[in-house]
């Protein structure tokens, strides 16, 4: 298993590329399903869960052909499979969003139920609410979701219990074909909800109201192919902008988009970071002041998200005063806490949806395990900015999510090295 070997201290300097989203292109992968024709998706991350996508689309029987540019094309005309299996879904939950797009196509599918992970139950009722809405009849047996549609799916009025990203984003894939009108109620209003409506209508389909509460989506008979090229990662823009505030670092982050980060870039003034935004850049420069302890509340977007809760922990943890952090969306998010306190934060769990950090002057190293994919940045993160070597162990973890981390660090000027133990 990898590790990921640090020398902290240094300010990040310099200037990198942002990557495409994961948490857009994964969807959209799935929404691939949908056409009747090869469809061309550009900017994809070089990423484990994206090629673990891209298994799960060649086992459905679909075509994929991926050139050095990460240019993913798919040909889904011909599917001879449907249904993902238990280990593909268990290794990554974003697998189950194939569902909607196969029970609008085919007709029938069956996929695992994903299960638990790290950060809480992660239950799919919403998923299945809707997809019945529409007329699909859905059972669990033996751990799959079994799903079939008499004809076709039919347009209905789904009013989600909760917000959920991966919800709204399998019922409007499964909409898009449906016959007559659906509308989603207190959907997600994510930027990849946005991206993912964007592609859907690329392809022929009718989807408006996306970014807002209120999504609408009147179904069509088929959908053809296009090309299109997903949007910048927004979660890797604010890690590697937390990771230059928490070392004092100036840096400057190219091929993204400013205006996915608000309530991000707030929080980031409000620690003490000078922030500029451009058309498709952003630059932080914290000139080698410590940061200023920053209270954060995890909110369905706009409000700071879920994603960037961890970095923000790490931050907190060598700024000046203290900070509350409540994380609201998921039940389990703060595996991180514990591995912190390793390094010598002063983090004080109040329940299990509220942190207390007390920043410390100075983080030392340690050896620390990566828990899930945000968790085990925010340990880069603060041994980015520790005295000494800190050890990271599991970091495929990391890899589910951020492309060539080490490369994109040394870029930056730290000190980072892979360590593969066989
Ligand atoms: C997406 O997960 C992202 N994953 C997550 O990113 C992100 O943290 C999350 O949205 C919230 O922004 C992808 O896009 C692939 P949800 P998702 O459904 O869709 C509850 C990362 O690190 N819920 O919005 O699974 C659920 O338990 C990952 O990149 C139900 O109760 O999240 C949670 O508490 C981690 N029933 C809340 O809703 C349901 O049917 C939000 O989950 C569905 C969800």
């Amino acid at each position: 298993m990898d590790k990921l070997l640090i020398s902290g201290g240094t300010p990040l300097e310099g200037s990198l590329r942002i990557s495409g989203a994961k948490n857009a292109a994964l969807p959209i992968l799935a929404a691939t399903l949908l056409a009747d024709e090869p469809v061309t998706i550009g900017n994809a991350p070089h990423l484990h869960d994206i090629t673990t996508m891209i298994g799960l689309l060649g086992c459905l029987g679909a075509g994929v052909v991926l050139d050095e540019k990460m240019c993913v094309e798919v040909d889904a005309r011909n599917l001879t499979n449907l249904r993902a299996p238990y280990d593909m879904v268990k290794t990554m939950r974003a697998s189950f969003l194939v569902l909607g797009s196969l029970l609008a196509r085919c007709g029938r599918a069956e996929v695992s139920l994903p299960g638990g992970c790290a950060i809480g139950s992660r239950p799919v009722d919403q998923h299945i609410k809707g997809f019945a809405a529409l007329g699909a009849q859905i059972e669990v047996v033996d751990g799959y979701v079994r799903g079939r549609v008499k004809d076709r799916l039919r347009g209905a009025a789904v009013q989600f219990d909760v917000v959920t990203v991966g919800g709204t984003e399998n019922v409007m894939m499964a909409a898009s074909l449906a016959r007559g009108v659906t509308t989603l109620s207190n959907a997600a209003c994510e930027p990849e909800i946005v991206d993912l409506g964007n592609f859907l209508n690329a392809m022929g389909a009718r989807v408006s109201g996306h970014g807002t509460p209120v999504i609408t989506i009147e179904g069509v008979e088929s959908l053809h192919g296009c090309r299109f090229r997903v949007m910048p990662d927004r979660v890797e823009t604010g890690t590697y902008l937390v990771a230059a505030a928490a070392t004092g670092g100036h840096v400057r982050l190219n091929a993204t988009d400013g205006s996915l980060l608000g309530a991000v870039l707030d929080k980031l003034r409000e620690a003490g970071a000078d922030i500029d935004v451009g058309e498709d850049w952003i630059e932080l420069d914290m000139r080698g002041r410590r940061p200023r302890a920053v209270d954060v509340e995890t909110q369905p977007y706009p409000g700071f998200p879920t994603d960037m809760q961890a970095q923000f922990v790490a931050l907190n943890a060598i700024a000046e005063g203290r900070a509350r952090i409540t994380e609201t969306i998921f039940e389990n998010r703060f595996m991180h806490v514990q591995e912190l306190n390793r390094l010598g934060a002063n983090i004080g769990l109040v329940d299990r949806s509220t942190a207390l950090v007390s920043g410390v002057d100075k983080l030392k190293a340690a050896p620390v395990m990566a828990t899930d994919l945000r968790a085990s940045f925010s340990l880069v993160v603060a041994a980015l900015a520790a005295e000494g070597e800190t050890l990271i162990d599991r970091i495929y973890h990391i890899d589910r999510g951020y492309e060539t981390i080490e490369e994109k660090l040394r870029q930056l000027g730290a000190s980072v090295r892979r360590v593969s133990a066989r």
